[in-house]
């Protein structure tokens, strides 16, 4: 990696000379390092100017909309790959041969099932638990099951874990929904493809076993592959800041569960869902708007708006398409929802404030509209997100501990008290 030099010249000090590393793609990075030395710390609340890692995974322009993995164009894994065939690029670096896929869609298939025990686990849960409360101490308890046999500083432990993180998250979000809906678990089914076998756990039930319907399969697997890695996103940062401590990896991807479910991330499909049925009809669309750009109302268009992303999402724009197929093979065309958010969108990308903003729909805004269609309950969309993002995490994780790396600590600019004695006669 070639790199040049940045001087930093500050009034009465020695120059301070910092390395620059290339990109192969984006913003080059300046190695601020030897600040320290000098006396200073860089100051970035949001990370929105810092580069945390060095990554071969996911790249992202946010300007010109593109997303790319390991190199690959969003729209053409969407048009020509499916799922299991992203999880193994992601962690791997290239894609399958036909027999690499078939073994890989093997090894999944072969870990589909978790331990009786987790049954009892769930047992625990209130019936009104949210999914993602329960997905995230699911997920945590695994720690428990594989304590001893992940060293992972060990190649092989890490892929298995990843292979069987991979396999279990849509049977662990699947007992999740059927706890909240009060129906008996459904044992993976694996003579089914992996989108299939977890709507197969979601809908079916011991008294009857309906076909899925195909074009439900491909939405969800596409809904899958559109969540699975986004480059160090909140929930993929925290992963990686829980890894560099040499944590569990189930107890690493628990912490990124966690850190999805807030509303500002990964928590926004289902807040979506709940803001266009709030506007209720177009007609109050105006008056959304106008709440939405007012400084004083802590409202915010949910689904709109992101850090890296200042034109459009690319995957809305697909998850926008898939959403005319879902929605048309199921006759529902004429969703009120889907109506609303289409209505939202124009009027919004019309509008100064959010032009001027550059807040554009982002992943989570049609997506909650598909789910909603093919009948899972909003309550369970953060989870569907976080099974998609598993094999982000995971890969992330592995990136990092394939290579030399240092415990995650951050610094601060401290305005707290200066140093003052206890007040021992007060
Ligand atoms: C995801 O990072 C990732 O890659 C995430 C993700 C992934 O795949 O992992 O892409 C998934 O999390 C998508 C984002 C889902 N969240 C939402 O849809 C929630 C609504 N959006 C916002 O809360 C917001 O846009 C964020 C959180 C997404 C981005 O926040 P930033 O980058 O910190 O931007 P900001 O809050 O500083 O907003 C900049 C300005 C502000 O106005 P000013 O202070 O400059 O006057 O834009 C305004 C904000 O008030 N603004 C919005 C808005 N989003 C930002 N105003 C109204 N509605 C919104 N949605």
């Amino acid at each position: 990696m070639s790199t040049d030099k940045a001087t930093l010249h500050i009034e009465g000090k020695e120059p301070i000379e910092l390395p620059i590393r290339r990109a192969t793609l984006g913003p080059d990075v300046i190695e601020v390092a030897p600040l320290l030395k000098h006396g200073y710390f860089t100051y970035d609340p949001g990370y929105a100017t810092t580069a945390a890692c060095e990554s071969k995974i996911t790249y992202i322009d946010g300007e010109k909309g593109i997303l790319l993995h390991r190199g690959y164009p969003i729209e053409q894994l969407a048009e020509h790959s499916d799922y299991l065939e992203v999880c193994y690029l992601l962690l791997n670096g290239e894609l399958p041969t036909p027999q690499q896929k078939a073994e890989f869609e093997d090894i999944i298939r072969n870990h589909t099932m978790v331990n009786r025990s987790v049954e009892t686990f769930f047992a625990g849960f209130r019936y009104d638990a949210h999914p993602m409360a329960m997905l995230c101490g699911a997920v945590g308890a695994m720690s428990s099951f594989y304590h001893d046999s992940t060293d992972i500083d060990n190649p092989e432990h890490r892929m298995i874990t990843a292979h069987r993180l991979i396999a279990k998250m849509p049977t662990l979000a699947a007992m999740c929904y059927k706890h909240y809906v009060g129906q008996p678990y459904m044992y993976p089914n694996n003579r089914l493809k992996y989108a299939e076998n977890f709507l197969h756990m979601m809908f079916n039930t011991p008294c009857e076993t309906k076909e899925i319907n195909p074009v439900v399969a491909k939405a969800m697997d596409l809904l899958f592959l559109l969540h699975a890695d986004h480059e160090q996103n909140a929930s993929t940062s925290t992963v990686r800041l829980a890894g560099s401590t040499g944590a569990n990896p189930y107890a690493c991807i628990a912490a990124g569960i966690a850190a999805l479910w807030g509303p500002a991330h990964g928590g926004a499909n289902q807040a979506v869902l709940e803001m266009l049925t709030e506007i209720g009809h177009e007609k109050h669309i105006d008056k959304y708007i106008k709440k939405a750009k007012d400084k004083n109302d802590p409202f915010r268009l949910m689904g709109f708006g992101h850090r890296v992303y200042k034109n459009f999402d690319p995957r809305a724009k697909i998850m926008k398409e898939t959403c005319d197929r879902v929605l048309a093979e199921l006759g529902k065309e004429d969703d009120p929802l889907f109506r609303i958010a289409k209505r939202l969108e124009e009027i919004a990308l019309q509008d100064e404030y959010f032009i001027e903003k550059k807040l554009y729909p982002n992943v989570d805004f049609y997506s909650g509209i598909i789910m909603k269609a093919i009948g899972i309950p909003t309550e369970m969309f953060t989870a569907i997100f976080a099974t998609g993002r598993t094999v982000g995490w995971i890969a992330h994780w592995n990136e990092m501990l394939s290579a030399p790396y240092r415990i995650g600590r951050p610094r601060q600019l401290y305005t707290g008290p200066a140093k003052r004695d206890y007040p021992v006669n007060r």
